[in-house]
């Protein structure tokens, strides 16, 4: 969209984000650092959490078919796209219980999020004010509700085109932007007046009573891991209880020793309110807010995201029928399973007044905090402003209904249980690939699109040719097994990079600074870091790794030799001939030369000697690390090239070469009869492949020949 050409219109232009992150990356080489696809944002997310934190947010009741049937509902629902339809001025604004806001999408009440940045609760809160959009605290917070507040106002208190939409003509508050509060009701109505007071006082005008978790559903992936937060030590989940005074009041002695005290008996309580508490709670709210009619006013249409009752309807399922019932009574919010804009717009057409989102915005957190956050909310405005002109639907209010869908009972979500393995394979590979190519290496963007490629001739491959099952079934075992060594690899390569920056992190110097860097020094410093620079600079950040090897090779020159060494760590006396020892411009100096020198610095030779040895041992392990480095490297390239090698036939192109100019045919040999060894017989192999390589000298074509010999080794049992 041309930006300059920008039609007025209540509606903020949220498309322009994409042409934003084109430009960043187009321009600036500067690319989103984890995918928007929800479906490998969940997937990466795995890497980002621990796994209390994953589990936490992730789990399912059951077997998880609810959360299942969430999405299977989406796919059901078609949009049907208008064109020709002007849509140059968009509308996505709304209103909802006073507060017009920019978009129909609210920020879920989602508990505990220090599980997912060390901010928690504070961080969707700011984005949320920065938006505009509604944020809705849970109960279950680990930030107080006035923190939540401060950081809601502060996200809202730099206006832009977003959030200048937002206005309010009810009777609440004093927020700069639209903020809910989810109770948890426990059964100490002191308590609950409590909470509900101090929400209303930090701006929070809207009540989200949730009635189906007065217990936890049984989520299987967190009993496993015993996953509850409360009770282990440095408890976090406790921070709404502990700062509220009544709750202090009555049980703050308790909590000291249980630290379950609060989510026990006030949140996650386990017993059932009925609809007869419900007129109280109302009272009690609407007396604080107010305002002029009782009763509720809104309705979630929600099943928790699918946490709570294991095989029950998709959340969407049941939205047509309640919509019918009470739609034009009642503001409608709908949520569990909204992931894309068309989600959105389905759930809009399908009479929802609003959506909530929860996981995704918990995704885009774990990744990068409030970037992140950020990043996966402007993503899904972007989304659903494209969808809204591409499909041909100016106004959200106005023109998105039921006429807007298609009902297909017989779609199956997502694709047959094989493709979906493979796809499963694909996600993190795709991923892995990603985080090389924002290293600006071209060749890794080249795997990415050609693995893409390869994978719809698979899934094609698998749909279309059932005679040929079983040959294929051999392809893409072998495809998957070769992925998954990619993927260790690139674990490897990460850990190792981990290991040698964390070697290089430089000791305290704890003795007294003497200058004895000669010129010598410095030469072999500097020529061993431009080499180093070299040799990381495909794989590593190599200023950071550069600066760190630096400021250690400085304290270990310019450190002085220890006046006073102890006894049991120091050398013994140096004969001459360790002296010979020294590398050639590391110390240019001659051992005469050096007694003299420390000599006249009161140093003497055992210690300079202790010192060097010090250097010395830790330049040997920094060479180990860095072999391994080297090793890995040249697996990967290896791997690289060999994906290559076999979705593009023989012809080699340029990165391919670079990894056959590092790669001896020993090591190609080697390398393959280890990742076979688990399937073949390893020694018959790898004699195989020597041989090969020796007969046609390139290395392309004994991949390709690899290819059928493997079919066969399979087949024949080799
Ligand atoms: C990790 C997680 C924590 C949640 N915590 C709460 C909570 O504290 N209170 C609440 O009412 N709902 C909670 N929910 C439910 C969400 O408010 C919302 O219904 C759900 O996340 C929407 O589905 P989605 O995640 O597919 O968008 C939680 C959901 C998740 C996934």
């Amino acid at each position: 969209m041309d930006p300059t050409n920008k039609p007025k219109g209540p509606s903020p232009h949220y498309s322009l984000y994409q042409r934003q992150v084109f430009k960043d990356g187009g321009l600036h080489g500067k690319l989103p650092s984890f995918s928007v696809h929800s479906d490998e944002l969940a997937e990466s997310v795995k890497k980002k959490l621990n796994d209390r934190g994953f589990f936490y947010a992730n789990s399912n009741a059951g077997l998880g078919w609810t959360d299942r049937a969430n999405r299977e509902a989406f796919y059901r629902w078609r949009i049907i796209p208008r064109m020709l339809v002007d849509t140059n001025t968009r509308d996505l604004t709304t209103e909802l219980f006073g507060h017009r806001i920019p978009a129909p999408i609210l920020f879920a009440p989602i508990g505990l999020n220090k599980l997912y940045t060390p901010q928690g609760e504070l961080v969707p809160a700011k984005i949320a004010g920065e938006l505009g959009l509604p944020y809705c605290l849970s109960t279950a917070a680990s930030q107080t509700i006035e923190d939540v507040a401060g950081a809601n106002d502060l996200g809202a208190s730099v206006k832009n085109e977003s959030n200048s939409v937002h206005s309010y003509n009810g009777h609440g508050g004093n927020a700069k932007s639209p903020r809910f509060f989810q109770l948890y009701m426990g059964h100490d109505d002191q308590i609950t007046i409590s909470l509900l007071e101090r929400a209303w006082r930090s701006g929070f005008d809207v009540c989200m009573l949730t009635v189906d978790t007065w217990q936890l559903g049984w989520r299987p992936t967190d009993i496993n891991i015993a996953n509850y937060a409360f009770y282990y030590p440095g408890a976090i989940g406790n921070e709404m209880g502990e700062s509220d005074p009544v709750f202090m009041q009555k049980h703050g002695e308790e909590l000291k020793q249980d630290p379950g005290k609060w989510i026990d008996s006030s949140v996650w309580h386990g017993k059932a309110h009925t609809w007869e508490k419900i007129p109280w709670l109302i009272k009690e709210w609407k007396h604080a807010v107010k305002a002029q009619q009782l009763g509720c006013e809104g309705i979630v249409v929600t099943n928790h995201a699918g946490r709570q009752v294991d095989g029950a309807v998709g959340s969407l399922e049941v939205l047509p029928d309640i919509v019918d019932a009470v739609g034009d009574k009642m503001k409608i919010i709908f949520d569990s399973g909204v992931r894309t804009g068309a989600d959105v717009f389905k759930a809009i057409a399908l009479g929802a007044h609003a959506v909530q989102v929860g996981r995704l915005y918990v995704w885009g957190m774990a990744h990068e905090r409030e970037a992140g956050c950020r990043h996966v909310m402007k993503s899904l405005l972007a989304d659903l402003d494209i969808l809204m002109t591409v499909a041909g639907y100016p106004s959200i209010t106005k023109d998105v209904n039921r006429k807007a869908l298609k009902y297909n009972p017989y779609g199956i979500y997502p694709r047959g249980e094989q493709a979906k393995l493979i796809l499963a394979e694909a996600v993190p590979l795709e991923l892995k690939v990603r985080e090389l190519r924002s290293r600006a290496r071209k060749e890794d963007w080249e795997i990415s699109r050609t693995y893409q490629v390869a994978l719809d001739r698979k899934c094609e491959a698998l749909a279309k040719l059932p005679e040929t099952k079983r040959a294929t079934l051999v392809k893409i075992d072998k495809f998957n097994e070769y992925i998954a060594n990619i993927r260790k690899w690139m674990v490897d390569m990460r850990l190792l990079k981990e290991q040698y920056v964390a070697s290089e992190t430089p000791p305290q110097p704890s003795r007294t600074p003497v200058t004895q860097v000669t010129p010598g020094d410095l030469q072999g410093i500097s020529a061993r870091i431009k080499g180093l620079e070299h040799r990381l600079s495909k794989y590593c950040d190599v200023s950071a790794v550069s600066r760190a090897y630096q400021s250690v090779l400085q304290s270990e020159t310019q450190v002085a030799v220890p006046m006073e060494v102890d006894p049991t760590t120091r050398p013994p006396t140096p004969d001459e001939d360790e002296w010979s020892e020294l590398e050639e411009g590391e110390i240019r100096e001659s051992p005469r030369q050096l007694s003299s020198r420390t000599r006249r610095s009161n140093v003497g030779p055992p210690q300079l000697l202790y010192q060097i040895h010090k250097f010395r041992a830790s330049r040997d392990t920094h060479s180990a690390i860095l072999n391994r480095v080297d090793q890995k490297s040249k697996a990967i390239l290896n791997a690289a090239s060999m994906l290559h090698q076999r979705l593009h036939g023989v012809d080699i192109p340029a990165f391919s070469d670079v990894a056959l100019s590092v790669i001896g045919s020993e090591e190609v040999a080697t390398m393959l009869q280890d990742e076979l060894s688990s399937t073949c017989d390893a020694e018959r192999v790898k004699a195989f492949l020597l041989k090969l390589n020796h007969e046609t000298d390139v290395y392309g074509h004994v991949w390709i020949d690899l290819q059928k010999t493997l079919a066969l080794a399979r087949v024949g049992g080799w």
